[in-house]
């Protein structure tokens, strides 16, 4: 065990399972102090008590204001400071209430809901978290995802969600400089990492390990992320050493975003002179 968090309190939201959870689970051993957030109440207090040591559950869910006043309140009284935000909750939009994510078939009521989580979330994230670490300085880290960065065309409202994300980290960590708080603010965008949130992509049995297979063979390094990778990249942004890094999108997903669908295969010929007959010959 080791450090790194020595003497911070840490929020951290949709912390009841996956990478949230995972997350919380890091930090606590790192030395933090670790609020572990989620709507999920009996499965974010199993959380909490898994950790044990200096964690406690919150009810949280990112859409509500008062929440997040509630949140701040009960951290500062109990701590007089907040050092580390990870906004971290976040839905796809593929549950079975959902209906079609797509840009010709998505409803407007899905497009909100999803924007409702993901982006409002964060920016509700950072506005309290500016205010109660305005004095003291801190670390926010906002979960974007791949997503954020190229288009996804089954998945209309993630997408644009995750952009706004990504591009908010931007104007926060900017805001933050300028106005002299020493609060850094970094986006983090994994893809293909295995946590609940594939359950409803995947099914199940024969059909999931056939699924697997394949999102696997597509990915660079041929396999799927666990959350302690991500978990990793979001201690690294939450410590002192990253303390000169502010406004960077920092990529968790075996090298997906290195290159395009459209890339040559190695052995693959006929690919391979398409591509530089195209690229560089015509
Ligand atoms: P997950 O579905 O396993 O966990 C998400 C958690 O957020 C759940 O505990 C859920 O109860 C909570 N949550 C949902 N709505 C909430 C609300 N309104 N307020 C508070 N909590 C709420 O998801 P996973 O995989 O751990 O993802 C975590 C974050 O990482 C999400 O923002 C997701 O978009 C992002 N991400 C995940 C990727 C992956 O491959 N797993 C890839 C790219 C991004």
């Amino acid at each position: 065990m080791s450090s790194r968090l020595e003497g911070k309190v840490a929020l951290i939201t949709g912390a009841a399972q996956g990478i949230g959870k995972e997350t919380a689970l890091l930090f606590a051993k790192e030395g933090a102090v670790v609020f572990l957030s989620d709507i999920n109440s009996s499965l974010g207090e199993t959380a909490a008590k898994e950790i044990r040591k200096n964690a406690t559950y919150l009810d949280l869910d990112v859409t509500k204001e008062d929440h997040w006043l509630a949140a701040c309140d009960t951290i500062l009284k109990k701590h007089q400071k907040l050092d580390i935000l990870v906004n971290n909750a976040g839905i796809t939009g593929f549950l079975e209430v959902f209906g079609p994510q797509d840009p010709e078939n998505a409803s407007l009521k899905d497009w909100r809901s999803v924007h409702a989580v993901n982006s409002d979330g964060v920016f509700l994230g950072c506005k309290y978290a500016i205010k109660t670490m305005k004095k003291n300085g801190g670390s926010i880290i906002n979960m974007s995802s791949r997503s954020g960065i190229v288009g996804i065309p089954g998945a209309a409202a993630y997408a644009a969600s995750k952009a706004a994300v990504r591009n908010h980290t931007k104007t926060v960590a900017l805001y933050c400089c300028e106005n002299n708080y020493s609060i850094r603010c970094n986006s983090i965008h994994p893809a293909a990492i295995y946590t609940p949130m594939w359950d409803a992509m995947l099914g199940s049995g024969e059909q999931k390990t056939k699924t697997l297979e394949m999102i696997e063979e597509g990915i660079p390094m041929k396999k799927m992320g666990t959350a302690e990778d991500v978990a990793y990249a979001a201690l690294y942004l939450a410590s002192e050493e990253s303390k000169y890094v502010t406004g960077i999108e920092l990529t968790i997903d075996g090298g997906i975003l290195a290159g395009a669908s459209s890339s040559p295969k190695k052995g693959s010929k006929l690919i391979t002179h398409h591509f530089y007959r195209h690229k560089f010959t015509d």
